[in-house]
């Protein structure tokens, strides 16, 4: 049902064209279309915007929306933190965030025990970034400034995180110069590997080895990390070869460097388990969330670092990281988060990301048998993706002019689901979804693609 009259949409549309700034999109764009849309309520996987339209949001707004919208609980908890205390003096902590921190270090891998509380996922990179620099000053190792990352990677948007990623969509020729010292492996993609794979298992082989090469091409002595996220989602979830993060793990060891997860989108439950780590049995030196740590409800992120690596910050005056963000550790984002991981226990999400994103997979294996144009279906727990190709032998994409990533991204809007279209597309509904929720995520899949197929003469 519609909570505005057509006037107050349209007023609100036309404010926002002219006052605000919309995340990734352009405001004459918008304006043609008669965006953007403006939402106002949310329930388990739905959402409702202001002319009464529902959908299910497939995305989770963005990988974030864990335990779904609507959690009545978590807004308990924040307010009732609220009522109690939304901040503290300088230089000392609140009871959420003591308790956040040593629930995270229960459930995290290994022996990830110490947490940087931050704001969201690109103040949870640039920490570790910092944090990685300022190690190997601490433990004499000073030559140890660089990073390597992978190409078709994202970070996050502030210098350092850009400088890490490399996405075709996020160019970065606006803001260079670059900061110095980071440097691009391959992405181990199995569908597209650069390096030639023709099994994911060998094409993580290749991709890792390509890592330990830039390593020793530039001096194993001046790499302070590598860092990159369990599975990368601007190329649409692309899952590694199980070998790749063991062996992530065993050269950072061989030469000395830190191993640094993204899981801003993998952590929480969204692969089906509790963080994407846990499917290869590694632990990495530090591990950076956000997203999911909330379900979005409040931001908040955090970078956790391993026993040893912490400690090379403890001991004195002059071993403390000298790093502040205003709003890390905040006690009303923290209760959110606590109740949010309860939620996520209480209620076997995790496990349910797992069942329902098996089910989903199958669904997108069925049409994928049935379509052409969908050359690849991947993913791990409802973190899914697939590839959308002209041609499936040469797995050629459809050239620009045909706009494929709008008219799916239209089609979906017009049959109820809220997705991205393009040639690499990612799946991730709320860890809440049920099977019947899924059935119409696919019923709606198999539609649009149809249509679509046959528009651009494909099928
Ligand atoms: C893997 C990864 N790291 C970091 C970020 C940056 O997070 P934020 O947008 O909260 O700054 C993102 C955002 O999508 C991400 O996907």
């Amino acid at each position: 049902m519609a909570t505005h009259t057509e006037t107050e949409v349209d007023a609100l549309t036309e404010s926002a064209l002219e006052h605000l700034w919309v995340y990734l999109r352009e405001p004459s764009d918008m304006a043609e279309k008669g965006e953007p849309q403006i939402f106002v309520e949310g329930k388990g996987v739905h959402v409702t915007d202001a002319r009464g339209n529902e959908y299910i949001d497939a995305m989770s707004g963005l990988w974030l929306k864990n335990v779904g919208y609507g959690r009545h609980e978590i807004a308990d908890a924040a307010y009732a933190q609220m009522l109690k205390l939304t901040y503290m003096p300088m230089g000392t902590t609140n009871e959420p965030a003591v308790l956040l921190a040593e629930k995270i270090a229960s459930i995290t891998p290994g022996d990830l025990s110490r947490c940087f509380f931050t704001s969201g996922g690109s103040e949870s990179v640039e920490t570790a970034i910092k944090l990685a620099r300022a190690y190997f000053k601490r433990v004499g190792e000073p030559t140890r400034y660089k990073f390597i990352s992978r190409k078709g990677s994202y970070h996050g948007a502030t210098m350092g995180a850009l400088a890490l990623g490399g996405t075709p969509g996020f160019p970065k020729q606006d803001y260079e110069p670059m900061m110095p010292g980071f440097f691009h492996g391959p992405q181990p993609h199995p569908y597209r590997c650069e390096y030639g794979g023709t099994t994911p298992e060998e094409c993580a082989e290749r991709c890792a080895n390509a890592i330990e090469e830039i390593i020793k091409f530039q001096g194993p002595d001046t790499v302070a990390a590598v860092v990159a996220e369990p599975i990368s989602s601007p190329y649409g979830a692309v899952v590694p070869g199980p070998n790749y993060w063991p062996m992530l793990r065993e050269i950072c060891d061989r030469y000395g460097c830190l191993l640094i997860a993204d899981e801003v989108i993998t952590g929480f439950g969204r692969t089906g388990k509790m963080f994407a780590c846990d499917h290869w049995g590694i632990t990495p030196d530090i591990m950076t969330v956000a997203k999911g740590l909330t379900s979005g409800y409040i931001p908040m992120g955090g970078a956790i670092l391993r026993k040893p690596i912490a400690d090379a910050f403890v001991g004195s005056p002059q071993a403390a990281f000298k790093h502040v963000i205003t709003f890390g550790g905040h006690p009303v984002a923290a209760a959110a988060a606590l109740k949010n991981i309860q939620i996520m226990e209480e209620e076997g999400m995790v496990e349910n990301s797992a069942r329902m994103g098996r089910y989903l997979l199958d669904g997108l294996e069925e049409l994928k048998e049935k379509h052409q144009i969908i050359g690849d279906v991947r993913g791990l727990g409802l973190l899914c993706g697939l590839d959308i190709v002209k041609d499936r032998q040469t797995k050629e994409p459809f050239p620009a002019e045909a706009n494929l990533g709008a008219r799916l991204t239209q089609g979906f809007s017009d049959n109820g689901i809220i997705l991205r279209g393009g040639d690499a597309m990612n799946i991730a509904p709320p860890l809440c979804v049920t099977a019947g929720e899924i059935d119409e995520i696919v019923t709606v899949f198999d539609k649009v693609i149809t249509q679509t197929a046959r528009d651009l003469g494909a099928e």
